[in-house]
């Protein structure tokens, strides 16, 4: 049994993260912002003994350190950094203004490093110490061949240099890192358009975590397995 947790987990692709894990019987430990919002994440918390939900907003230093205090001393051996947003849809060339910008680089690419520093005494407890952050293929400069989207691309862009600066220096304490590529999946960011669904995209980055290893860790991966080049 592993224990793992999960941000952004009260809708999406972070509450089918959840369903997934539980029904492996593994120790979960869920991150919501509002209580309207997260019905459904805490009704499944009131059935099951093995979810322990708690309160996080990764744009709040405050919300960050109130979070790290609750969860105590908990060992983590699966982290899955998932909280994310898109920010305006209409960020293209000539409408991007620095207001909408900065938040959405705090929330996508500042926080995930931040939380990870504060919850490196809980991954140093891990068992299987793995460490995945849900970024975007619009984050890889190499299959940017749409433009536009500024403030989404940027972030993700951003995160995945911040990762593969948490690869390269967790590296000597075992410590197995990536992000992840959900693809184009129907949630609430994805829209009704997308390629997959949440079930479809959240199985197959479980078994890319299953499969991730020291010799793999540093990359970008697509939620079938493949790699995304930067
Ligand atoms: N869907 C796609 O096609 C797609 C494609 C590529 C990458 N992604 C990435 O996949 C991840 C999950 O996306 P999704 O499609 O499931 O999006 P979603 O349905 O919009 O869910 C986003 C989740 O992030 C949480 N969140 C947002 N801001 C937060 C904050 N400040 N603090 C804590 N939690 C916060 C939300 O909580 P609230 O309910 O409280 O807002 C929600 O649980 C994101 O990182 C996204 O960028 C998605």
């Amino acid at each position: 049994m592993s224990t793992i947790l999960v941000t952004g987990a009260n809708r999406g692709i972070g509450l089918e993260f959840i369903k997934q894990y539980l029904e492996r019987d593994d120790k979960v430990i869920a991150t919501y912002r509002e209580k309207e919002s997260s019905k459904e994440l805490i009704n499944l918390s009131q059935n099951k003994s093995n979810l322990k939900i708690l309160k996080l907003d990764v744009a709040s230093d405050e919300s960050m350190k109130d979070f790290c205090k609750h969860l105590g001393d908990e060992p983590i051996d699966i982290f899955i950094n998932n909280a994310g947003v898109y920010g305006p849809r209409d960020s293209n060339f000539g409408k991007v203004d620095e207001e909408n910008w900065l938040p959405v680089l705090r929330i996508n690419a500042v926080a995930p490093l931040l939380l990870t520093q504060l919850l490196i005494e809980n991954l140093r407890r891990g068992k299987s110490k793995k460490l995945l952050y849900v970024t975007s293929k619009m984050g890889s400069i190499d299959d940017n061949k749409g433009g536009g989207s500024y403030v989404y691309r940027s972030s993700k862009t951003a995160l995945n240099s911040v990762v593969k600066s948490i690869s390269v220096d967790l590296l000597s304490e075992a410590m197995a890192v990536a992000v992840l590529h959900p693809g184009w999946v129907r949630t609430d960011m994805g829209g009704p358009n997308g390629l997959i669904d949440t079930e479809t995209s959240v199985s197959g980055m479980v078994q890319v975590i299953e499969d991730l290893t020291l010799e793999t860790s540093g990359a970008f991966f697509n939620y079938d397995g493949n790699v995304i080049p930067w």
